[in-house]
């Protein structure tokens, strides 16, 4: 079925007037409003099903416009800026009062990124305003890596979608927090802790701490995120486990095994070709005729981390066969 995709001039249009738009950044794409626009905010709260106690991240097209959002840029984080922006790295800053308590779960920081992608750039120049944009699903729900996966979700509850092509990266982006002391990885992606590390030294990274009915300190960090419908299962299948028979694997490098593989996030076992595959993989194989989705082990190291992060929260926790 063909979909309408619109225009960067209309959907800026659209924002400056409150309204919400899905746009496509080289992580996944986003559900973006004016981020000082409480309307626009909600809206996109409503459209997502996301519950307000979850915070956006802003994002920004020039460096400058980081004054608006952050009332302090400490030393390591302008180094990471200038190293990895444009790019895949979100900082979390000591928030300037402007920026409403709604984009921010009245957290007293702001999560704000540069994207590199070319449209979302121009989209947020001809909007003339930083972007408040959480990935553009449905809340818990796979994020979308093309803008057919953002019309599945979305299509009726917001304003516009601009197809910007398939999305390079394919993960969301690195989180750093600046709020305490020490520099803090809370999500792992495509800027890995090895080249946060490389740059500004010491990092520490943080482990799940969500709590229900609580702003997240620690982002993305609720256990049930990114889960496709049909179960999904990562890690290693129990002794005697028994397959159900509409099986589906997502392997990762060789195919062999006790289950042919459906679907192969990268035959040569290249880690960036497979964050570019992954969410493109669940969202393929997320249809009735599957019962169960089994997902080959990543190795735990550089990009590999923000896999396993993915992978581990999109798992079912016990086997239900
Ligand atoms: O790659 C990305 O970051 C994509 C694209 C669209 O830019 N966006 C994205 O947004 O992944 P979202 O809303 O799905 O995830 C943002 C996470 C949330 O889980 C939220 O908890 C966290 O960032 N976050 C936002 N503001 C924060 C803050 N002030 N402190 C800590 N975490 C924050
Ligand atoms: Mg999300």
């Amino acid at each position: 079925m063909p979909k309408e995709w619109m225009k960067p001039e209309a959907a800026a249009r659209i924002l400056q007037s409150g309204g919400v738009v899905a746009i496509p950044t080289e992580t996944v794409y986003g559900l973006a409003g004016d981020c000082f626009n409480v309307k626009a905010l909600a809206k996109i709260f409503e459209a997502k099903g996301r519950p307000t106690f979850d915070p956006l991240i802003l994002h920004i097209a020039s460096l400058e416009e980081i004054e608006r959002l952050a009332s302090v840029f400490p030393r390591a984080a302008r180094t990471l800026a200038e190293k990895f922006w444009p790019g895949p790295l979100t900082m979390v800053l000591p928030k300037r009062p402007e920026v409403p308590d709604l984009a921010t779960s009245s957290l007293p920081t702001a999560a704000i990124r540069f994207p590199v992608h070319p449209v979302a750039q121009e989209i947020i120049r001809l909007a003339g305003v930083p972007l408040a944009a959480p990935s553009a699903n449905l809340f818990k729900h796979v994020s979308p890596t093309t803008a057919e996966h953002v019309a599945e979700q979305l299509e009726g509850r917001i304003d516009g979608i601009v197809d910007g092509g398939a999305c390079t990266v394919g993960v969301e982006s690195t989180i750093v927090s600046f709020a305490g002391d020490v520099p803090t990885l809370l999500r792992p992606g495509a800027i890995t802790l090895e080249m946060l590390q490389e740059t500004i030294g010491d990092v520490r990274v943080k482990e799940s701490t969500s709590k229900p009915g609580q702003a997240m300190a620690a982002p993305g960090m609720m256990d049930s995120h990114y889960k496709p419908r049909v179960p999904l299962f990562y890690g290693k299948i129990p002794e005697g486990a028994v397959l159900p028979r509409h099986t589906a694997r997502i392997a990762f490098g060789k195919t062999e095994g006790p289950v042919q593989a459906t679907v192969n996030l990268s035959s040569s076992g290249n880690l960036l070709e497979a964050t570019a595959n992954l969410y493109a993989h669940m969202h393929t194989l997320d249809t009735s005729e599957n019962e169960l989705i089994l997902v080959d082990e990543i190795p735990m190291e550089g990009l590999g981390r923000a896999l396993n992060d993915r992978l581990t929260r999109a798992s079912i926790k016990t086997w239900p066969f």
